[in-house]
């Protein structure tokens, strides 16, 4: 029973072959920067996404050389809140995939705030009115790109290229703004007037254990099961089942997840709260964090030569920022702060900054972002005993050593690369066999390492004060017109 798991994110697009005890037999990656536009757009074309799906999948099958017939599905793991226009009859895109970091429906969300929507929004959905969440993407592409074909997330239609079908599974339509915390499973009609969605041919939402098709696309046909979004998918594979547990996976953004079990838990910290996913026939949730620029800030840093490539960050980091402070608001603030016209900053610079101390204040600028998250899920009165993480720049000593110490919890690095893809493996193999328990599934996490504090609590919590001072100012960005 081994399942061709792809995470489709925003920076690549990876397809792993998982083996029946949940380990990765294969994997294949290939990288997508999307395009970064003057006005706060960030896109990706469609068809590139969709060849890296089909490539990678197929490369990562022809490395595994299973035996015939051991294939038996295929699990995607999604970006959550990337949305597109496109044509159901022909599968052909009407518009590029406006990804879950554009800022440009924060006029849709400035307009429900002023007419007082907010908290009615929070309290149903459980998310902030941000142009984060994929609904005011959707208005937004309505009014400024197309009123054809129809409007979705990503997960629809990659799903609807591979199989036919035409659905979203829970946990990424709790990311959109039209469903509520109450029902998970319906698109609400209250809220879906709000965002003047009401019209719209909208796909139906299924559980990520739901089997929605088949499909050929790689090989001898195969079921297609394991539907999640990558945070979500992750938190599974970190096996966060038990209300408290925590993890935070570093890709493009950095994303904060702590399980509650199966009521949703309203955050008083500025955190938003979502379903995990919906698995036998029960929902879990979850509260998250996030900080919309990690591996962006890193490759930002590349991308201006200051390093070479994001693999140098260890190498280049020197040992001490030198006072160079960084908030990492490249593409907006997130959770706690939710100022999506916020701009990022790098202060404390002198004659003497070197390129050292400046990679070292925007690893440090990222550690801090996720240490206040965790101290905004202690004060919604969680404690949390560990943390742990997973993702890309986790292979960066510096950063997981930065969050163990700014943080002051031991941080648990995850044993795989992979863990996002084996999380969606995760949901496929209960799609699978009826019979398995959710307990039987989930993997037995071993930590690579585990990393604790050097710092003592009052050097902690004096240089997150610094930070957050920082961040504040960040955060005091004046709203700007927005196109
Ligand atoms: O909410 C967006 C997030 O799920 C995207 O994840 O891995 O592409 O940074 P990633």
């Amino acid at each position: 029973m081994h399942v061709l798991a792809i995470d489709q994110g925003t920076s690549g697009t990876k397809a792993v072959v998982v083996a029946p005890d949940g380990t990765a037999l294969a994997a294949t990656e290939v990288a997508h920067a999307p395009r970064h536009l003057a006005d706060g757009g960030v896109e990706h074309d469609p068809a590139v996404i969709w060849q890296a799906v089909v490539d990678t999948g197929r490369r990562a099958l022809a490395a595994a050389a299973l035996p015939d017939g051991a294939l038996a599905a295929v699990a995607l793991a999604n970006q959550g809140e990337t949305v597109l226009a496109w044509d159901r009859a022909t599968g052909v895109p009407l518009s590029p995939a406006v990804v879950w970091q554009d800022r440009r429906a924060a006029a849709v969300t400035d307009a429900l705030r002023a007419r007082g929507a907010a908290d009615e929004v929070a309290r149903r959905t459980g998310l902030v009115l941000d142009p984060y969440f994929s609904a005011p993407k959707l208005r937004w592409l309505r009014d400024h790109v197309t009123r054809d074909g129809v409007v979705t997330t990503l997960d629809t239609w990659l799903v609807h290229r591979l199989c036919g079908a035409f659905v979203t599974d829970v946990s990424t339509a709790g990311r959109s703004m039209l469903t509520t915390l109450d029902d998970p499973t319906t698109w609400d009609p209250a809220l879906l007037d709000l965002l003047g969605l009401g019209a719209e041919e909208l796909p139906t939402i299924v559980a990520s254990d739901d089997v929605v098709g088949t499909t050929d696309v790689f090989g001898p046909r195969v079921l297609v099961t394991g539907l999640v979004v990558d945070q979500q998918a992750a938190l599974l594979a970190q096996g966060c089942w038990d209300a408290g547990t925590v993890k935070c996976t570093f890709g493009t953004g950095a994303f904060l997840l702590a399980q509650t079990g199966t009521d949703p838990v309203l955050s008083s910290s500025g955190l938003t709260t979502s379903p995990a996913w919906r698995l036998r026939d029960e929902t879990r949730f979850c509260v998250d964090g996030q900080v919309y620029t990690a591996a962006s800030a890193v490759d930002w840093l590349a991308g201006l030569g200051v390093l070479g490539s994001a693999s140098e960050v260890d190498a280049v980091a020197a040992d001490d920022a030198g006072g160079v402070q960084f908030v990492p608001a490249l593409t907006g603030l997130a959770a706690p702060w939710w100022q999506p016209a916020a701009t990022a900053s790098l202060t404390g610079l002198r004659l003497g900054t070197g390129r050292g101390e400046v990679v070292r204040a925007v690893v440090e600028g990222v550690a801090a972002s996720v240490a206040h998250l965790l101290e905004a899920v202690r004060g919604d009165g969680a404690p949390v005993a560990s943390l742990r993480v997973d993702g890309g720049l986790t292979r960066s000593r510096v950063l997981v050593q930065a969050l163990a110490d700014r943080a002051q919890v031991a941080v648990e690095v995850h044993p795989s690369a992979h863990a996002t893809p084996l999380g969606a493996a995760v949901a496929a193999r209960l799609g699978l066999d009826a019979a398995l328990t959710p307990a039987e599934a989930l993997p037995r996490v071993v930590p690579r390492h585990v990393v604790h504090p050097t710092w003592s609590p009052d050097r902690a919590a004096s240089e997150q004060r610094r930070w957050h001072d920082a961040a504040a100012l960040v955060a005091r960005t004046e709203r700007t017109e927005h196109p």
